[in-house]
């Protein structure tokens, strides 16, 4: 069983991909929506949500856990993985791990797979000024920039927080307002930077509901990363690569959410085109 986690419901943009690219594989998704959103908490909570939400996905017999939300991934991944992990990785003889999507991302953008032969292998478009759209928190965090500075220490990384629009989207705010807010955003990164970037992230899972606002928004030509798609690309890779992850293969599907309501089944129609049969986790 493969874990997917997010803040809310916003991570079911990354989890639809996810189960395009592996239909086979069994599917838990998590969404904290009582905890939701994460993207303004303090990062001491994050790590505590965080840690609790892996606990519950391997409680339901998952070995291997995708981190959906930016904000959790940039804030506890790293801990989490280094201090948390171990002690439950193999305590009852059971592999277990939990990966996120920045990695992922920065394979796409960059062009280079974390191991030889990587994921993103085929996209090696060079860039040499990558903006990073997101929340406050990961925005501060300055994950994205330290990472893909590792890699290609030669890019220009500049980030834009965009505090208002994780949750305009998911109050369902008139289109022309986000409109408003994503041409706001942008017109305040390039104005800083005073220059066009070659390829943009958008590094939260409620953005992929306005990557058509952005490509507007931004100069012609600027690559837009996909997040989704670059998660379930370095997801077959990862696993093909480690198949000590026993994930089952029966095509199972189980949706959680905790402190679900009737009210949110917009929402969840909205991040996932259909109606969703979400349990209380
Ligand atoms: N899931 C969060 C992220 O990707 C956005 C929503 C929130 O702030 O919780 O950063």
């Amino acid at each position: 069983m493969i874990g997917v986690f997010d803040s809310g419901f916003g991570g079911l943009t990354v989890h639809r991909a996810l189960i395009e690219a592996l239909p086979e594989r069994d599917f838990v998704y998590l969404g904290d929506n009582r905890n939701a959103p994460y993207g303004a908490r303090p990062p001491i909570d994050v790590l505590n949500l965080t840690c609790t939400a892996l606990e519950r996905l391997f409680a339901e017999g998952c070995t291997l856990a995708i981190v959906a939300c930016n904000t959790a991934s940039v804030v506890a991944l790293r801990w989490i993985q280094q201090q948390w992990l171990p002690a439950r990785r193999h305590d009852d003889g059971v592999a277990r791990n939990a990966i996120g999507i920045v990695i992922p991302t920065i394979e796409a953008v960059t062009g280079i797979g974390w191991h030889e032969g990587g994921s993103a292998a085929q996209e090696t478009k060079q860039s040499s000024t990558i903006a990073v759209f997101a929340t406050s928190r990961t925005v501060q965090t300055g994950c994205y920039p330290i990472e893909i500075r590792k890699r290609r220490p030669d890019i220009t990384v500049v980030q834009q927080a965009c505090p208002e629009l994780a949750g305009s989207i998911e109050r369902g705010v008139p289109r022309r307002e986000i409109r408003e807010l994503v041409e706001q955003y942008v017109g305040e990164l390039l104005n800083r930077i005073g220059t066009t970037p070659d390829s943009v992230i958008l590094g939260c899972t409620h953005y992929p509901l306005v990557t058509d606002l952005f490509a507007a928004a931004l100069p012609c030509g600027v690559r837009i990363i996909h997040q989704p798609e670059a998660t379930a690309r370095a997801l077959k890779f990862y696993l093909n690569r480690h198949p000590e992850y026993d994930v089952s293969n029966a095509g199972r599907r189980i949706f959680l959410s905790t402190g679900f309501s009737n009210e949110a089944l917009p929402l969840i129609e909205k991040f996932w085109g259909d109606k969703l049969p979400f349990l209380e986790a």
